[in-house]
C-alpha cells in the first residue's frame, strides 16, 4: 500500500503539503475523493481543473475506475474555465482534454459535466445561468485548482476581485505563453477566456490546490510567506476554511 509522507509546512498563509513527488499529491487528493463519493452514495459536486497540473490526479481517478473502486456515474462536474472561440472538438478546448484526460476513462455521465459558456451571444446571461446550475447541484463540494505562475486561479488574472462572479475575462500574455505549448503557436492561443469568478470559487466547500515545478516557486513564496496582497488571486485562498496547497519540493524551493 502506498504510505503517505507528505509534511504540513509551518508559518504558511493557507494550509500548505510539501510532498515527495506528484504521485503521493495524487495519491492524497484521489483518497479525499474516494471517500467524498462514499459519504455522499457516489452523489458528490466536483469543481474541476486543467493544465498539467491535474493530469496525474485525473489517470489516478481512472485507474481508482478501472479497479472497480470507484463509480462517477453520479458525479456532477463544474470546470473552472474555457477558452472563448473555440469550437468544442477543438483539441486544445478545455471539453476536449477533460474528455481525454478524464471523462473518456470514466463511468461519468456527459450531461452531468458542466463548462462555463464559452460563446459572446448573450454571454451574460448565460454566466448567471451557469452560476445557478451550480448553485441548483447543491454547491461545489470539493473544488480541483492549478495556480498560474502570477498567481491566477481559474482564468482569474491578477487584480480580479475576490468576490468576481463567472464572467469574460482577457488572458494575461503570460498566461498566453504558459498555455501555447497547447496549440501550434503562440498566435493561436485565444485572447480571452470565461472564467468561474474568484467568489465563485471561495464558495465551494473544500478548495484543493496542486503546484508542481520550479515556475511556480517565485509566486508561492509571494503568498504563502508574504503580505497579503489582493492583486494576486490565489491570495484569495487565505479566507477560505478548507482550503489547502499540495506543493513538490520544486515549487517549495523558495519556501521550505
Ligand atoms: C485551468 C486553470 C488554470 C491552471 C493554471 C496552472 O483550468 O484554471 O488556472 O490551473 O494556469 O496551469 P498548469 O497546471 O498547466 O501549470
Amino acid at each position: 500500500m502506498f504510505c503517505l509522507a507528505m509534511k504540513l509546512l509551518p508559518h504558511t498563509t493557507v494550509p500548505t503539503y510539501l510532498v515527495d513527488s506528484q504521485h503521493e499529491a495524487n495519491e492524497a487528493l484521489a483518497l479525499e475523493i474516494s471517500s467524498l463519493l462514499s459519504a455522499r452514495d457516489g452523489r458528490a459536486t466536483l469543481g474541476l481543473a486543467t493544465g498539467s497540473s491535474p493530469i496525474g490526479l485525473y489517470t489516478e481517478l481512472v485507474r481508482r475506475h478501472r479497479a472497480g473502486e470507484i463509480s462517477l456515474k453520479e458525479v456532477q462536474t463544474f470546470n473552472l474555465d474555457e477558452y472563448m472561440g473555440l469550437t468544442h472538438d477543438h483539441p486544445a478546448s478545455y471539453r476536449a482534454f477533460m474528455s481525454e484526460h478524464l471523462f473518456r476513462g470514466t463511468d461519468l455521465d456527459l450531461e452531468k459535466t458542466h463548462f462555463p459558456p464559452s460563446d459572446e451571444v448573450e454571454l451574460e446571461a448565460s454566466c448567471a445561468n451557469w452560476e445557478s446550475s451550480i448553485q441548483a447541484a447543491g454547491g461545489i463540494d470539493w473544488q480541483l485548482l492549478g495556480v498560474g505562475r502570477n498567481g491566477h486561479i481559474g482564468f482569474n488574472e491578477p487584480d480580479s476581485p475576490f468576490d468576481s462572479r463567472t464572467r469574460r475575462i482577457e488572458l494575461a500574455e503570460s498566461t498566453r505563453e504558459a498555455n501555447a505549448r497547447f496549440f501550434e503557436s503562440i498566435d493561436e492561443v485565444p485572447r480571452f477566456a470565461v472564467t468561474m469568478g474568484v467568489g465563485t470559487i471561495l464558495e465551494a466547500r473544500r478548495l484543493r490546490v496542486l503546484a508542481f515545478g520550479d515556475t511556480k516557486a517565485h509566486i508561492l513564496e509571494r503568498v504563502l510567506h508574504g503580505e497579503d496582497d489582493e492583486s494576486i488571486p490565489l491570495n484569495a485562498l487565505r479566507e477560505h476554511p478548507d482550503a489547502a496547497l499540495y506543493i513538490d519540493a520544486a515549487a517549495a524551493a523558495r519556501i521550505a
